[in-house]
Order: C-alpha cells, then structure tokens, then sequence
C-alpha cells in the first residue's frame, strides 16, 4: 500500500529540468519514475506543468507533494488501472492540464515500478505476466536534422534498422559499425570537428538535402557490410516544415505542395531501401498518410504526431487505414494503462507498435522493459552513444543476455 509519493526537479538529457516522482509503500518499497521532454511534440500530446519561465517544474512538485500524495495514499501499487484512473479522473481535462502530464507519467511509471519490486519481479516481467515476450527490434537514429541539431537537413531523423540477424546483440553490434563507419566518413569528408552529435546521439554533419542524408547512410551500411540486413528508415516529423498558411512543405531549399512532396517519398523510397517512414505528412493528414502507405507496400509508414499515443486519433487511423504502424510514447498521453490500451488498440488491428524515447531523457531505462513486456516490434531510442540512450540499450542486453529472450528480427515480416 502507498505511504508516500513524492516529487524532485531533476535535469533531462539536455540541461532541462524535469520531474522525477518517487513512490513508497509502507513495507519500504520505493521506485521512481521519470518524465521525459519533446522537442517537437505533436498539438495533441499530454501537456506539460511548468512555471511561468517556461523552464522548471517546482509546481509540478507541488501538485505531486501535495495533490498526488494525499489522493493516492493507501491505494494498492498493483492496482495501476485504478491509480491511472484516477489521476485521470483528477486531473478532469482532455490533454492532462491540470495535474500535467509530465506528473501524471512520471507518478504512474513509479508505481508501476514500485509495484514490480514489491513482488520481486523485473519491470518487463511484472508487465509480461505469463506472455513470452521478445527483444524489440532497434531503431537507430543516427544523423540528427530538424529540431535536434543545427545544421539545414529538414528530416529530423536518419535511422538504421538492423533487421536481419539471430540476437538483439549481433544486431545492436552490426549497427554500432555502421555508427563508426559514418563517423569515419564525416571525419574525412567535413572533418573531425562535425563528428559531435545532436540531441539523440546521432551525427549532424553539415549535410543540405534529405538524398545527401541518405547517400551518406547508406554508404556506411554498404562500406560496413550490412546492405542486405540493415535497412534505413526516417522520421520526417514534417509537421516542423510544414506551412500551415500556404499549405506547403519547405524541404531541401523548396516549397513542394502536398502531392509534390508525395512524389520526393516514392523517389527515394526507389532509390533507397526505406523500410520506415514515420510522420511524412502534418499532423492531421490521415488520408494522405494513407495513400503513401497504399504506394509503399514495403514500408511501415508510422504515425506519431499523428496519433500522439491516443486511442481518438488511432480509430481515425484505423478506419482510414492510414497507417501499418505507430509510436508509442507513454509521455503523450500520461498515464501507463491509456499507453496499454493504445498498445492493445494496435495490435488488434495487425498494426507494428514502436516504442519511443523523447529527444530529452533521463538515464532511466524504464521503455527498455516496457518495450520487452509489451513485445513490441521496434524500439526506439537513439544512436548507441550518449548514456541517456545507452541505459536503454544497455538494459535491452542485460534482458537478452540472462532471460536468452528471443530477438523480433528472426520472425520480422511486413
Ligand atoms: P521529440 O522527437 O521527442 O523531440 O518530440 C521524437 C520524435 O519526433 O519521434
Ligand atoms: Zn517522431
């Protein structure tokens, strides 16, 4: 039973401070949870209690100190849905602007914590139950555009999928080469000082165009080897170049108009094997995310500000089969039991379920077990380097490594 729960302002990957909530039981079980931070979040997501600088989160320690704490004291940490109930019910707004959805996740990943530790369990085990879970297949992005670098690339992610192999640990190894070997050719096309990485880890070279992107990608996969098991993906996060008065993406030094930038994808989906695809169009085109994805049969055109790990905005996927797959970030809709019936929703529909880090994390590897005990099919958190993203990996190892879990990449078909 919950004696205690409380908050601390703590620091995200970028320097930014954040909410940690901390739960006790009166046995002197005590978990944390963390909450992570978006750069370029979807208009649909949970929102986050800050201060009026925009910055810190003392009042977000206040509604857990002394909102949270009392309200949910002496609830069973077992009992998630009905904790998750009601913070929701508390909280009473559509988007969590009340208590925020910084406190509520973060409240809501500590009890589950909490709760696996009381009965001894591993998180992704405790999330299990009897179900035979499997290591998620990584994505890893590994040059940073958009909103999480510097340079002019508008895509804001370049990922590797390392697919083919027989373990998660054969297929994180492969891709950390093809990691190297990018580094090695940015050293030597631009130079050394453009080998230091954007917000998730990945280079960001002074490159211009989403084909420079890509031509330099997939020559690290060949260069390394890996050409017929590791594919390459993309999150254009296009609703950050998209122009809402004129209705146009500006993208590679152009305005293309919807249909135009329709055609840049089936493009390069010709001249690259692109197996992802995630937000090509604003965050509200389901039906035009729907015709790429009826184009590129071979491709998991993915919804995230799409859906914002909202059940709502994944009907209207569904009904309009807009996509074969989705993000999963419990931080977007704040609560870990909404997260699950996002999950199920999915799954029910055959539609692939990536889990997802922000771009501002914390070193806990909470969405490593998440993802395990869902078994979902992809994972998504960064390149392998900055300790941010490695916990994730790191703790996807130490899983596959002691429990001989299976990798997804075996049994992986569109
Ligand atoms: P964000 O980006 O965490 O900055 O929102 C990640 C993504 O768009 O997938
Ligand atoms: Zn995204």
């Amino acid at each position: 039973l919950i004696e205690k729960i409380r908050g601390l302002e703590i620091i995200d990957s970028r320097g930014n401070p954040t909410i940690r909530v901390f739960v006790k039981t009166k046995d002197n079980i005590e978990a944390f949870g963390d909450a992570p931070a978006g750069a370029s979040k979807g208009t649909r997501e949970a929102v986050e209690v800050r201060d009026s600088n925009g910055l810190t989160v003392k009042k977000a320690v206040d509604i857990v100190n002394y909102i949270i704490d009392p309200a949910l004291r002496g609830f069973d940490v077992r009992d998630q849905s009905k904790i998750d109930k009601t913070l929701i019910e508390m909280d009473s707004t559509e988007n969590k602007s009340k208590l925020g959805g910084n406190t509520t996740i973060a409240t809501s990943i500590a009890v589950l914590k909490t709760a696996a530790k009381a009965l001894g369990l591993e998180v992704f085990k405790y999330i299990s139950g009897p179900r035979y879970p499997r290591i998620p297949i990584p994505l890893l992005n590994i040059i940073n555009g958009g909103l999480h670098a510097g340079n002019k690339l508008k895509i804001q992610e370049f990922i590797i999928i390392p697919v083919k192999f027989n373990t998660f640990k054969e297929a994180l190894f492969a891709a950390i080469d093809v990691y190297k070997n990018l580094k090695s050719l940015i050293a030597e096309r631009f130079g050394k000082i453009y080998t230091a990485v954007g917000d998730e880890g990945g280079f960001s070279p002074p490159l211009e165009t989403t084909r420079d992107a890509l031509d330099l990608l997939y020559t690290s996969i060949k260069n390394s080897g890996y050409e017929n098991q590791i594919f390459i993906g993309m999150d254009a996060a296009s609703t950050d170049f998209y122009d809402e008065k004129r209705k146009t993406y500006n993208i590679d030094s152009k305005e293309l108009s919807e249909d135009q930038l329709f055609e840049y994808y089936l493009q390069l989906s010709n001249q690259y094997p692109i197996l992802y695809l995630e937000d090509p169009f604003e965050e509200n085109s389901f039906e035009k995310f729907a015709e790429l994805q009826k184009e590129l049969k071979n491709t998991i055109v993915t919804g995230d500000d799409l859906y914002t790990t909202n059940i709502k905005y994944l009907k209207i996927g569904i009904e309009k089969k807009s996509t074969k797959g989705v993000i999963v970030k419990p931080n977007q809709i704040g609560t870990i039991t909404e997260t699950f019936e996002f999950i199920d929703l999915a799954r029910r529909n055959s539609i692939k379920t990536i889990v997802s880090h922000r771009s501002g994390e914390t070193e806990d590897s909470f969405i490593a077990d998440f993802a395990i005990g869902e078994s979902s099919d992809f994972i998504k958190t960064g390149a392998p380097a900055r300790g941010e993203r490695t916990s994730k990996y790191n703790r996807l190892l130490e899983i596959e490594n002691k429990y001989e879990l299976e990798y997804n990449g075996k049994y992986f078909s569109i």
